[in-house]
């Protein structure tokens, strides 16, 4: 479950401050699928990195399941990210010198059992058709494989919570429903996921829609 209390995250342009985020509130359950919506500058980005601790909302209080995150120290945040939540960031953001399978265990490199991950994650690969390309670099891969395999890493750590910033951007239709599939199945299997995008046509996918304009939520 992820709880979004009252979150207002300032910067500052031109010398002067305004919101990016807006007193946003918001509840997603256990194993539902959410998607947030809205235009390029609304503040999806800035919302998703409040959630992940990336950066400290002004005001405001985030909670998933019964762990506040807004009241832990950095290394605290660090940890709780690195065992409960999974974050497939906006873009491209495999490491280009590493291999397919190193990328996905990169979460899992400082923990032990690193034997046990690499399984885990040839068999996430396998369940998503992209097997072959364990020892193969980025370069060699198109975007949709590149996109499904930044899902697969968000997912080694098995986390409670998938973060996924416009996971269907620059894919063709074909790729983008194979991305949501994965994700509503992801979903399905109890894992709390949302999803941000400015593509309205793949929302038949997700159980909950939030609109957010200008920093609000609508
Ligand atoms: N670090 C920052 N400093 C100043 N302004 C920022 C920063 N990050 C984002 N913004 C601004 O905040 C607004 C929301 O950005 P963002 O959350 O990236 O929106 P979205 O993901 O919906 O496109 C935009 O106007 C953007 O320019
Ligand atoms: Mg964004």
């Amino acid at each position: 479950m992820i709880k979004v209390e009252s979150l207002t995250k300032k910067f500052i342009r031109n010398e002067k401050d305004f919101d990016a985020v807006h007193n946003v509130s918001l509840e997603v359950k256990k194993g539902e699928f959410a998607a947030i919506i809205g235009h390029s500058g609304s503040g999806k980005t800035t919302l998703f990195n409040m959630i992940a601790g990336l950066i400290t909302p002004d005001f405001g209080k985030i909670y998933i399941d019964d762990s506040e995150i807004t009241e832990m120290t950095e290394n605290e945040k660090a940890v709780f990210r690195n065992h409960n939540m999974g974050y497939v960031l906006q873009g491209q953001s495999l490491l280009n010198n590493f291999t397919i399978l190193d990328n996905i265990c990169m979460p899992a490199y400082l923990s032990s059992g690193m034997s046990e991950f690499r399984e885990r994650a040839k068999e996430l690969l396998r369940e998503i058709g992209l097997e072959e390309f364990a020892n193969e670099y980025p370069a060699n891969l198109s975007g949709g494989e590149i996109r499904r395999v930044s899902i697969v890493r968000a997912m080694i750590n098995n986390p409670k919570v998938i973060l996924a910033d416009e996971p269907t951007s620059n894919l063709d239709p074909e790729n983008s429903h194979k991305v949501m599939q994965m994700l509503r199945d992801i979903s399905k299997s109890g894992t709390t996921v949302i999803l941000s995008t400015h593509e309205l046509e793949y929302l038949s996918y997700v159980n909950r829609v939030f609109k957010m304009d200008c920093g609000t939520l609508k």
